[in-house]
């Protein structure tokens, strides 16, 4: 694409090659303007130096980056949450674990805890949808609780963001409810390659996936009160094994979430005696 070349809007978003789409976020993205507004005045000039920028994150598109951190945001739960590289970028399937635990969580006050917050946006959609809710969110990663922070902020959401591993940060506290969406791929799973702009830290852990998830349903129990409720998100294909953590450790009500193509993604349990 030749900069000097394209002076309009329509030649631009046509030249990119993208998905149309994708090229209009990007480029109203780039200028600052409502995407409408491209596709109401496709003769609208813009100058050499938004054509050259626009092509940088065309480029950028191409070689695989996903568009999300290229927009710098991604909406999620109906609420649009900013991102980085230093975050996983929140998925559509995560929007499950928002649904069981908001039917699995009290109805008034009540305290929820979640493991691994990324961009914050299941502890952030958890607060706004339910007021009367104290939620404490934690991160191993201090870039993520960065973008965490922003995104509380942006919302102006009841959240507390903690930086530590899993329940480092909560001493002896307890919660009515803990969520997580927690590393669940094997290391060496050829799907990696497909998420290679993602952070490692939020994707892989241990040799078969399963690490995180184990030692959250170990540790779980002693920070939940009695009745209290773990609800995590897995792969689809660790139901089974996610079910037996539970079953193994006495849990009740153990209980598999499906998505709209039949896949598991979401076990929750009620806690066992301690
Ligand atoms: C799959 S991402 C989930 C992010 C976000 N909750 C979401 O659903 O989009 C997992 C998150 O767990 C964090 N994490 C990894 N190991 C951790 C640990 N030991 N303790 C706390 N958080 C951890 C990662 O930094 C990452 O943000």
């Amino acid at each position: 694409m030749q900069a000097e070349d394209l002076a309009c809007v329509g030649e631009l978003l046509t030249s990119s090659k993208l998905p149309a789409l994708e090229a209009r976020a990007l480029l109203a993205h780039q200028l600052g303007v409502a995407r409408e507004r491209l596709i109401a005045r496709p003769e609208q000039r813009i100058t050499a130096a938004h054509v050259r920028a626009f092509s940088s994150l065309v480029e950028r598109r191409q070689r695989g980056e996903p568009l999300a951190y290229l927009l710098g945001e991604k909406e999620f739960y109906g609420r649009m949450f900013g991102v980085s590289r230093a975050v996983l970028i929140p998925r559509p399937e995560t929007e499950l674990l928002i649904e069981s635990a908001l039917t699995l969580g009290p109805l008034g006050p009540g305290s929820v805890l979640e493991l691994g917050t990324g961009s914050g946006c299941v502890a952030i959609s958890l607060a706004l949808e339910r007021d009367r809710w104290r939620v404490i969110a934690t991160d191993v990663s201090n870039d993520a609780i960065e973008v965490a922070q922003i995104n509380v902020d942006r919302w102006q959401a009841d959240v507390e963001l903690r930086h530590g591993s899993w329940f480092c940060t909560v001493s002896d506290e307890r919660f009515d409810l803990i969520v997580s969406n927690p590393p669940y791929v094997a290391a060496g799973d050829p799907c990696l390659a497909a998420l290679r702009f993602e952070p490692k830290l939020a994707l892989v852990v241990g040799e078969d996936g399963l690490a995180a998830l184990r030692a959250v349903v170990k540790t779980a129990p002693v920070h939940l009160v009695p009745g209290g409720h773990l609800a995590l998100e897995h792969g689809s294909t660790q139901g089974r094994a996610v079910r037996d953590f539970f079953y193994q450790a006495g849990w009740h009500d153990v209980q598999t979430l499906t998505d709209l193509a039949g896949l598991e993604r979401v076990t929750s349990a009620r806690r066992p005696a301690v």
